[in-house]
């Protein structure tokens, strides 16, 4: 699958991007620093290079579909060297708009259990599944503020992956428009928790390893700063007796980590 698409080709594809056009030596770019932009430009490549029809909260954050997609492929080929079988259950926490969850469930045909928080996210998340007649697969849970455990919809079960993009804000975060998306965020998703906003991270290994299949796989995707908060959650890992490893993805300028923990 061809990952990119070319601005001239979106603009093809999705008129309506037109008029956030401009040319900078003669070439035509977008201005992504409008927040509608980034909307009608993520959601073209979504439906053109993924064949995934998907509506973003207009407050929330805008994943970057390619990256969510580099995430899972990676989480999902880790499993399949180790395991030498198909992916059947995974745990996803913190879905937002279920982009994570959808891709999983679609390119590698299994069932998914992703948890939300936010009751206008979950709607969304729900709509967005149906879109793209993944209901048999995907189940989208309100955690009402848990993490993993006590969340009755999941409690006995086990899963093969247990994946997030997990809320990673130190104390007294405040919304950035520019850094979230364009978005302005939520309190709720300016949460983490310790000192770099590893907390959470934290929480989900600790509580989600007990809910890992053998051969499982418990991962996360950090953006590159600070490196102290993805060291700290690194060490965790191998305190928890997972094997770590980890990954580098890039897209464009931005560098996301993947960080894994594998039970044997
Ligand atoms: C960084 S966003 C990731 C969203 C999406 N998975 C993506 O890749 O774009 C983290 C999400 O976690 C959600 N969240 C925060 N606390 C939560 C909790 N206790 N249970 C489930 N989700 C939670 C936030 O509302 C937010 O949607």
């Amino acid at each position: 699958m061809k990952l990119g698409l070319k601005i001239e080709d979106a603009i093809k594809l999705n008129p309506e991007l037109k008029k956030y056009t401009y040319y900078k030596n003669g070439k035509v770019r977008i201005d992504f620093k409008s927040k509608e932009s980034l909307y009608l430009y993520n959601r073209t490549v979504l439906k053109h290079v993924f064949n995934i029809d998907m509506d973003f909260h207009r407050d929330a954050l805008i994943p970057t579909p390619v990256s969510r997609y580099l995430f899972i492929k990676n989480l999902c080929e880790s499993f399949k060297e180790e395991n030498n079988r198909d992916i059947e259950d995974v745990l996803e926490i913190g879905t937002g708009s279920g982009i994570l969850a959808i891709m999983i469930a679609k390119y590698y045909k299994c069932y998914v259990y992703a948890t939300e928080v936010v009751k206008e996210y979950i709607e969304l998340a729900r709509d967005n599944v149906i879109r793209n007649k993944l209901e048999n697969r995907i189940k989208i849970i309100d955690s009402k503020g848990k993490i993993v455990e006590g969340i009755p919809e999941i409690e006995g079960k086990k899963f093969d992956i247990i994946i997030s993009y997990p809320p990673f804000y130190p104390p007294h975060s405040v919304p950035s428009k520019r850094s979230f998306g364009g978005a302005y965020a939520r309190n709720v998703e300016l949460i983490g928790g310790g000192k770099y906003g590893e907390g959470f991270s934290l929480r989900i290994l600790r509580e989600g390893i007990k809910y890992l299949r053998k051969g499982g796989i418990i991962g996360f995707m950090m953006p590159h700063k600070p490196k102290k908060r993805r060291k700290i959650i690194e060490e965790e890992v191998v305190n928890l007796g997972l094997i770590l490893k980890t990954d580098k993805i890039k897209i464009g300028k931005r560098i996301r980590h993947i960080i894994k923990g594998h039970l044997l």
